[in-house]
C-alpha cells in the first residue's frame, strides 16, 4: 500500500504533520525519501528517508521511527536541489510509481546543482519566441545565413594530454575552444567539451563491433577512419536526446560510474550506449588520433538532437 499526499505522519502516537511531497531516485525509480509539512504553523518541510517510515498504517496515515522531538533532526527540504517529475522526463516511471495528486521530487545530479533552471525557461522562452517570428523574417535570414551553407571544415582540435586519461573506462572531460561564425556576425570563441575514454578491448567492441568507423565530408568521401582496435574513443560533449551538456556521474546502481544527462536523465555506459533514459541514439564517437607526442585531437563533428540516426551538421 502507497500513503496518499496529504497522509498523516505520527511519530510516537503524535501527529507531526503531513506528507506533501516524495523524493523518488532517478536510477531505481523507488522512492527514497517522503517529505513532511511539519503542523507547526511555519509550514517547514522536512525530508525523511524512507528507512524511517515504521508503519503505512493506511492510505492516510504512516508512522515514522522517530519521536516528536526527533522530527525536527530531519534535514529541510531544499526545494531547489530538486527538480518535478513534469520538468523532466524519467523513462518507465509512471509504470512503476503512482502518486497522486501532489509533486513528485526528483533530485539534481549533485554535479549540475546550483545551475539555475530559471535560466534555462527564460532561454526557452526567448527560443519559442523566436520561433514564432521565424516565417516573418524567413527571406531576410536565409539571404544573411547563407554563409552558413559551406562545406564542414573538418579541422582538427587539440584538446589535451592522453596522460590525463589514466584510467580505464572512465569518462575524462576535455575543454576546448573553437572559432564559430553565425551568418553576418563577427566570430566568436565559444568553449565546447568532448569526453574520452581510455577502453578496454570489451569497450572497443561494444563500440565498434569489430569494425572500422569512417568519418565522411559533405561530398561523401572518406576523412577520416577510428581503428576498431584503438584504445582511445571520443565522445561528443552534447547529448543525443537534445543536445545538453552531460556528465561522468558515479551513483548507487552504477558505482563505477556512467555518463548521466541532467536534463532528461538519458544514462549511457563507458561504450556511450543508451541505459536508460529518452535518448534515442548512443553517444556521437568522434574522429580521434593521438599524436606522438601524446596529444589528442579530434574533429568537432556535430550530429542533429533527437533522432535516431547520426545526420551531420557540423
Ligand atoms: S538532453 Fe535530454 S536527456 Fe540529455
Amino acid at each position: 500500500m502507497q500513503p496518499k499526499l496529504t497522509a498523516k505522519a505520527l511519530c510516537a502516537d503524535k501527529e507531526i504533520g503531513k506528507i506533501s511531497k516524495v523524493i523518488v531516485d532517478p536510477l531505481s525509480h523507488e522512492i527514497s525519501h517522503v517529505v513532511v509539512r511539519e503542523l507547526n504553523g511555519q509550514g517547514i518541510e522536512r525530508q525523511v528517508p524512507i528507512g524511517q517510515v515504521q508503519e503505512v498504517v493506511s492510505e492516510e496515515e504512516i508512522v515514522l521511527r522517530c519521536s516528536p522531538e526527533g522530527f525536527g533532526q530531519f534535514p529541510v527540504l531544499e526545494r531547489d536541489q530538486y527538480v518535478t517529475i513534469k520538468e523532466v522526463e524519467i523513462a518507465h516511471l509512471e509504470d512503476h510509481l503512482h502518486v497522486e495528486p501532489g509533486e513528485i521530487l526528483v533530485p539534481l545530479p549533485r554535479l549540475e546543482q546550483g545551475v539555475p533552471r530559471r535560466t534555462f525557461f527564460t532561454n526557452m522562452t526567448h527560443a519559442i519566441g523566436t520561433l514564432i517570428a521565424l516565417p516573418l523574417v524567413y527571406p531576410v535570414l536565409k539571404y544573411l545565413m547563407k554563409p552558413m551553407f559551406k562545406p564542414y571544415d573538418n579541422a582538427w582540435f587539440s584538446v589535451g594530454n592522453v596522460k590525463k586519461v589514466s584510467k580505464e573506462n572512465i569518462g575524462f572531460q576535455f575543454k576546448f575552444t573553437r572559432g564559430f561564425k553565425e551568418a553576418f556576425m563577427p566570430e566568436q570563441q565559444i568553449e565546447k567539451n568532448i569526453w574520452v575514454v581510455k577502453a578496454t578491448p570489451a569497450v572497443q567492441k561494444a563500440v565498434y563491433e569489430g569494425n572500422d568507423r569512417k568519418f565522411f565530408d559533405d561530398k561523401g568521401d572518406v576523412i577520416w577512419v577510428n581503428k576498431s582496435n584503438s584504445p582511445y574513443i571520443g565522445y561528443s560533449g552534447k547529448c543525443p536526446h537534445l543536445g545538453c551538456g552531460y556528465k561522468w556521474r558515479k551513483t548507487k546502481n552504477f558505482p563505477d560510474g556512467v555518463f548521466l544527462c541532467p536534463c532528461h536523465l538519458s544514462i549511457y555506459d563507458e561504450a556511450g550506449k543508451v541505459i536508460d533514459g529518452p535518448a534515442p541514439r548512443p553517444l556521437d564517437v568522434l574522429p580521434l588520433q593521438i599524436d606522438a607526442g601524446g596529444e589528442v585531437k579530434i574533429i568537432d563533428v556535430e550530429y542533429k538532437a533527437g533522432v535516431n540516426n547520426q545526420i551531420r551538421l557540423l
